[in-house]
């Protein structure tokens, strides 16, 4: 079956299924009340698959939030960067070291975060470069370090970090690992309990296919008495809206402390009971097949990828331009071939393009989109080899 319509290839935010959208065009609810609570169960119960910790079940007044580890999710109304915020205030005091391994974007958004709250140390790696495992390996073993906070997947180079390595580590220096995962969540493999990660943050946009604005977090018992234990302390950094202890008191009974964003909860439970049908684990496949297809055409095309080669990731794809084009491509691609995607930040703007495979985006609307990349680059005067795309998306 072959796609129709605009392709829109983008890492996030993602086009939103139907389910997902009616779910969000519904009436006014109290947000004290058992509708609301119904709303919440499903999401907990929803957010506890995507970040595959144990299930709960969808259900108020069953501890939604919390299941048979000790994980537990909350919802926080706000983009990915309030829920990273809500993790790394809450978490650090002013005094603790964190070392911050970053290449790209938001690795050195995570540095720039964390120095408001803590001390970094920030190990600058080159954008597309992996971790030197080595040199973070001699940064933990001088000791002294209270956690270490990753991207897991570095959406602006289109890397994903060895997170088993850097969770070995972390477990056998004592130090606390904070994942950024608003770009793997529900794309790729990621497992909390397995890696003994402390929080782990997801964006509603990005893989799970919700709406913009609201994010959520899981965190062990040791993060929750870790936060507790700071406040008691009195050593806690200041912080209001996103205290966790309001919404630790307030998550048993499937509620927030504040008035939630009460239509984009409704539709990412839609949207994460989606992927709850579609099976987590078939999810993270239909992810790789695409990134994969995208990887190996574009190679044989005989363009450059951005990320190092055994650090690639399954969710967005960075891919440098040929000689002579710049973003001009990307509007004529838009214009030309209703399809979308994305282009570079800061030093690497209009030198590369980023392809999106997260979400509930169909496999044959990557190989469309592939094809239209293919003419758009050859309207322009590239002079590419004749490949046949389908063979690469089975
Ligand atoms: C890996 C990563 N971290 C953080 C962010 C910021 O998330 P948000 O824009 O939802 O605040 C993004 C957004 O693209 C991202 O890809």
């Amino acid at each position: 079956m072959s796609h129709e319509g605009a392709c829109f290839l983008v890492p996030g935010p993602v086009r939103m299924a139907q389910n997902c959208l009616d779910a969000m065009a519904t009436p006014t609810i109290t947000a004290r009340g058992p509708e609301y609570r119904d709303v919440m169960a499903r999401l907990n119960s929803g957010l506890r698959c995507a970040f595959n910790i144990s299930p709960s079940k969808p259900e108020k007044k069953t501890g939604s939030w919390a299941g048979e580890d000790d994980y537990k999710v909350i919802a926080v109304s706000g983009s990915g960067t309030a829920a990273m915020e809500m993790v790394l205030a809450n978490r650090f005091r002013p005094n603790d070291r964190i070392l911050v391994p970053t290449n790209g974007k938001f690795g050195e958004r995570v540095a720039q975060m964390i120095s408001r709250f803590a001390i970094v140390k920030h190990l600058e790696y080159e954008w597309g470069r992996a971790f030197d495992l080595g040199e973070i390996e001699e940064q933990l073993a001088r000791g002294n370090w209270e956690g270490m906070a990753i991207c897991h997947n570095e959406t602006s180079t289109g890397i994903t970090q060895d997170a088993v390595e850097i969770a070995e580590m972390c477990g056998r220096h004592g130090v606390s690992l904070i994942l950024d995962a608003i770009t793997s969540v529900g794309g790729l493999p990621v497992h909390p309990a397995e890696w003994n990660v402390e929080a782990v943050v997801v964006g509603a946009q990005k893989c799970t296919a919700g709406p913009s604005g609201i994010a959520a977090i899981a965190v062990n018992q040791k993060f929750i008495d870790r936060c507790k234990a700071i406040r008691l302390q009195g050593d806690s950094n200041p912080n209001y809206y996103l205290d966790i202890l309001p919404a630790l008191k307030k998550g048993e009974d499937d509620q927030t402390p504040w008035t939630p964003a009460i239509n984009l909860a409704m539709g990412w439970a839609a949207a994460l009971e989606n992927l709850k049908n579609e099976g987590l684990e078939s999810r993270w496949s239909r992810c790789a097949m695409m990134a994969n297809g995208v990887r190996n055409l574009f190679t044989d095309l005989g363009f450059e990828l951005l990320a190092d080669e055994y650090s690639r990731s399954d969710t967005v794809t960075a891919i440098m331009y040929p000689e002579g084009i710049d973003d001009s491509w990307r509007t004529r691609l838009n214009e030309e071939y209703q399809t979308q995607v994305i282009g570079a930040q800061d030093h690497l703007k209009g030198k590369m393009f980023r392809v999106g495979s997260m979400g509930e985006t169909p496999l044959d609307e990557m190989v469309e989109g592939c094809k239209r990349m293919i003419l758009c680059f050859n309207d322009m005067g590239c002079d590419l080899p004749n490949l046949e795309v389908d063979p690469y998306f089975v």
